[in-house]
């Protein structure tokens, strides 16, 4: 596949498949991130691939997020909103969490490492429809949150920038 036609025939896949991806392919799909266009060499990305019963690091946070919201409810209800939002880290076999640590060296631009990031996303979507997995970026309000933030270790300059995830298409 030729990048034109790569870039032209990428889609948001959202169709789940519980069939995750060999290490090897995920790896691949790591590299092809880092060679994202990146101002000043800063590399400012992160990532965290989550799989299996990792997926529950998400789905916590997730379901501290939603426990947010009631609060002032009943334990039957907590738990409840709690289990949804785990269950919401199952939706893929695989999740890759990217976050953008933006460099504090003098003429770095925020904006400028934020770009960088997403620049790294649209690779590894790329790759994927390349490699013939199914993927697509996510974010939803959780996304930014401090509960996000805490769980994936991120500054407080960082920002969770969402969930590309996989899985096998067809
Ligand atoms: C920053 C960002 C966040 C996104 N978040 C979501 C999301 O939370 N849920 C969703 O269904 N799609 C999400 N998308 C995917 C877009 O909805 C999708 O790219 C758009 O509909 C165009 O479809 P395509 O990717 O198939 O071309 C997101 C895309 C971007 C760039």
């Amino acid at each position: 596949m030729d990048t034109i036609e790569a870039i032209h025939t990428r889609r948001s896949i959202r169709k789940v498949k519980e069939v995750e991806p060999k290490k090897e392919t995920i790896l691949k799909l790591l590299e092809s991130a880092r060679w994202a266009p990146n101002h000043f060499n800063t590399e400012p990305w992160r990532f965290t691939v989550l799989t299996g019963e990792g997926r529950r690091k998400l789905g916590d946070a997730y379901g501290k997020i939603n426990q947010e919201k009631v609060k002032d409810s009943d334990d039957s209800v907590k738990e409840a909103a709690y289990e949804k939002g785990m269950n919401k880290a199952f939706r893929a076999p695989v999740i890759i969490v990217v976050s953008v640590e933006p460099s504090d060296k003098g003429k770095v631009k925020e904006v400028e490492e934020i770009c960088a990031a997403a620049c790294a996303v649209q690779n590894i979507l790329l790759s994927a429809h390349d490699l013939g997995l199914g993927a697509m970026w996510r974010t939803g309000d959780p996304t930014y949150t401090e509960i996000m933030k805490q769980s994936f270790g991120t500054s407080e300059n960082g920002t969770v920038l969402g969930f590309s995830v996989h899985w096998i298409s067809g």
